[in-house]
């Protein structure tokens, strides 16, 4: 069993960031990663972050499209995201929300509990984790 480990981070950190590994669309396929993402959110709708998303249920139905958009685009999968919301610019996107080093502990938390639940080979498993646990840092906006 390989540790999913949340690396310590603040405000303005700018790690490299090495792409998901493409077998994790291969394994996943498109539905996989859909359902990955509606997990997500979901779940974070009964976290501490909830008020940091749309409160009504048909806007917050719509973030999770774009979220699953961007997810199934940078897995190696056809470019929805770049097609209905144009370049990503997710740090510039985020700007509006607060997001604090520990609201990126419980955004990463929620899918340290799912991933390994997906079956995925050690090595897939490990580079998804990479991604997320790094350019989640970029987001980090707030003290
Ligand atoms: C650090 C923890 C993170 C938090 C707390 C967070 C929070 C949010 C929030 C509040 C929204 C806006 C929802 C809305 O009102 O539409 C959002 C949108 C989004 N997030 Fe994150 N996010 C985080 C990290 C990430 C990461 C690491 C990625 C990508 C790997 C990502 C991808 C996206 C995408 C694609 C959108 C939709 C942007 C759009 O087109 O409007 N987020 N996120």
């Amino acid at each position: 069993m390989i540790e999913l480990k949340i690396t310590e981070a603040q405000k303005g950190s700018r790690p490299n960031i090495s792409l998901p590994h493409r077998g994790i669309y291969e394994f996943l396929k498109e539905d996989g990663i859909r359902k990955l993402v509606s997990d997500h959110y979901d779940q974070i709708k009964n976290s501490s972050i909830r008020e940091l998303f749309p409160p009504d249920d048909v806007i917050f139905e719509a973030a999770k499209k774009n979220s699953a958009d961007f997810f199934v685009q940078i897995m190696g999968g056809p470019k929805h995201y770049e097609n209905n919301r144009g370049a990503p610019m997710l740090v510039r996107r985020h700007n509006p929300f607060s997001i604090t080093g520990d609201a990126r502990k419980v955004w990463l938390g929620i899918y340290r509990e799912l991933l390994p639940k997906l079956g995925m080979p050690d090595e897939l498993l490990q580079s998804l984790w990479n991604y997320l646990d790094q350019f989640s840092i970029w987001m980090i906006n707030s003290d």
